[in-house]
């Protein structure tokens, strides 16, 4: 059995006060939540700030993005060390943000994902299609292709560790949510993939995430798909209520 696992990305927002309050809210309700994994990923100007809040408690704390070499003259850059240094267990990584905004290519998110990996961080990869590519009917090669060069060349520990979010681009702080059945469908397909890039105990062992408009209303119906594994949570991981109340949709 996958134990689910709820994922709260801050994107840029929150100073320390209000992070403070955030994670402090957080904490009272899902410091003892052990059938959920939990993270908060906030940017890393608060992560040291929610990572001592947390501290000792079943909450997670994981970054948005690092660099893929271990230190140097990358101004502006943080490392895989530098995260495991402030007690991250998890990274985000190829978010479509990222990709769109930085222009992140699947061959960067990779050199990352393995970076993450020997540092003993945990990569949250994200993958998804844009609105036209659906319309064109071209999410399974999109995806599929993201999945394949993201995940390239991991050895099965690796690999088995490794967490994916489905985000369609389209879905992601739009108000509008793939419907149940649409995640669903592209879920299985990454799952056939991990299956053709392993084999079938590691892709199944693999929690692949939900992530676009997910929230309260809509999380109970979307976590219980077969291979919905958890979520990836922006907006409404802004709200304490919010986000707590969808990792209890979880578990
Ligand atoms: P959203 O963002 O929940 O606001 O749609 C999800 C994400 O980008 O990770």
């Amino acid at each position: 059995m996958r134990k689910k696992i709820v994922a709260g990305n801050w994107k840029m927002n929150k100073l320390v006060g209000e992070a403070t309050e955030l994670a402090t809210a957080v904490k009272r309700s899902l410091a003892d939540k052990t059938d959920v994994e939990v993270v908060l990923c906030p940017p890393f100007t608060v992560l040291k700030t929610v990572g001592d809040i947390i501290a000792n408690t079943q909450v997670k704390l994981g970054a948005q993005n690092m660099h893929w070499e271990k230190e140097g003259a990358f101004t502006g850059e943080v490392s895989a060390g530098m995260l495991r240094d402030l007690f991250c267990h998890y990274v985000i990584l190829g978010h479509s943000e990222r990709r769109q905004f930085c222009h992140e290519t699947d061959a960067v998110v990779n050199r990352k994902v393995k970076a993450a990996l020997t540092a003993n961080l945990t990569p949250i990869v994200c993958v998804g299609e844009l609105l036209e590519q659906r319309e064109a009917n071209q999410t399974e090669e999109v995806v599929t292709n993201q999945v394949l060069k993201s995940l390239a060349g991991l050895d099965e520990t690796g690999f088995r560790r490794t967490v994916i979010a489905y985000e369609p681009v389209w879905a992601i702080g739009t108000g509008r949510t793939a419907s149940p059945a649409q995640a669903q469908e592209v879920h299985a397909l990454i799952r056939r993939v991990l299956a053709k890039m392993s084999n079938p105990g590691a892709a199944q062992a693999v929690r692949i995430q939900y992530g676009g408009s997910m929230k309260p209303s809509n999380a109970k119906e979307l976590l219980s798909q077969p291979d919905i594994d958890g979520g990836l949570i922006g907006g409404a991981a802004l709200d304490a209520a919010a986000f707590v109340e969808i990792v209890n949709a979880a578990g």
